[in-house]
């Protein structure tokens, strides 16, 4: 029994001089440290031994396997450094053993690129076109008081207007039992925070989101963006207010453009307008996109109601001003042609690869 132990022994060093990869290897370590080698089998069938036999065999048929696991790891750490410079020696031009096989020029699999979301892409041109025109940018808070989204902008508790902004409000009560904390109906209530903390000149842009207890469709979501824009200052006019959309329109919309201004209510604005720009796809003859108007409505604006302007203690003999509001995911699927908003944040990639 010795003496076969001692021919694995010598037979396993003999083979692995052989050898002359990681492949081969594995093969030899399968063969003589494996679970059908002989070694292994010798190991196993040691409780069939009388003890003294066991004792001597034992020792002996450990050594072996100890030898040969030593060897196995020794040549592992080689074949595998061999194994690397190859692959440099590959790289750079010449073709050597086992990693011949392995080339490496050959291109890498592509990654797919993420990109930024097409609201934010639109957030941010917008953004830009005013910072242009000498505006600041400030975001604010999305959960907001009831003062600040509807009663300092002139919308007082029990007023029809609020009807304009279905809202979710918070669940909770002040200490005189108020339901008074709600997720901002829109931008405008930074118009006041802004105020109050900065006396004129004013010049902000607010994008953010804004919520709206509603059924959704395609063309409402229950949250979306705004941006909100506001210039307080002594001596602006509805000329100011109109030639910085006018302008807006044209860097956002094309040169070309048309704008139309017309009456409509906002209880923070007098007087309140909405603005249109002529459509930029039949360029006013009239088409689907534009129902057949020639016009496509973009933004609310108006001139700073003198009660805005008093609940931040600006005085509205001295100072006047401008504000607009404008829905940022309509503007994309103006340009684009998307026919539902609810595909911005539904997050299918087959969407939002396209911009
Ligand atoms: N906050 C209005 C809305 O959500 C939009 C708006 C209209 C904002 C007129 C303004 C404005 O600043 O002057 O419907």
């Amino acid at each position: 029994m010795l003496k076969k132990l001692e021919e694995i022994k010598s037979k396993a060093v003999d083979e692995l001089n052989r050898i002359a990869d990681l492949k081969e290897l594995e093969a030899w370590r399968v063969r003589h440290l494996g679970k059908k080698s002989e070694l292994t089998q010798i190991l196993r069938g040691l409780s069939s031994l009388s003890v003294e036999e066991r004792k001597a065999i034992g020792s002996f048929a450990n050594d072996a396997k100890s030898v040969i696991e030593l060897l196995y790891k020794q040549n592992m750490e080689t074949l595998k450094e061999q194994f690397y410079q190859d692959i440099e020696a590959t790289a750079k031009g010449g073709k050597k053993g086992a990693a011949a096989k392995l080339d490496v020029t050959l291109p890498g699999r592509p990654l797919p690129l993420g990109r930024l979301h097409p609201t934010t892409q639109m957030l941010r041109q917008i953004c830009d076109i005013f910072v242009a025109l000498g505006f600041q940018v400030i975001e604010g808070p999305e959960v907001e008081w009831d003062y600040y989204n509807f009663e300092a902008l002139n919308i007082p508790a029990d007023h029809p207007a609020r009807d304009m902004w279905d809202t979710f409000w918070i669940d909770y009560e002040n200490e005189r039992g108020e339901r008074n904390m709600l997720l901002r109906t829109h931008t405008s209530p930074m118009q006041i925070r802004v105020m109050q903390q900065t006396r004129p000149p004013v010049r902000v842009v607010v994008p953010g989101k804004v919520y709206r207890y509603e059924a959704t469709d395609a063309t409402h979501e229950s949250m979306f963006y705004q941006i909100e824009g506001l210039a307080v200052d002594e001596h602006i006019t509805f000329s100011d207010l109109k030639g910085t959309l006018y302008e807006f329109a044209k860097r956002l919309f094309g040169e070309e453009r048309r704008v139309r201004f017309r009456c409509d209510y906002f209880p923070f604005v007098e007087p309140g307008v909405e603005m249109a720009i002529d459509c930029f796809v039949c360029g006013g003859k009239g088409c689907r996109l534009c129902s057949d108007t020639g016009w496509i409505e973009i933004l609310g604006a108006g001139m700073v109601h003198p009660n805005v302007l008093r609940n931040v203690n600006y005085d509205p003999e001295k100072y006047t001003g401008f504000a607009f509001g404008l829905g940022l995911e309509r503007i994309p699927m103006l340009k684009y042609g998307i026919d539902d908003i609810r595909l911005f944040y539904s997050n299918d990639l087959r969407f939002l690869k396209q911009f």
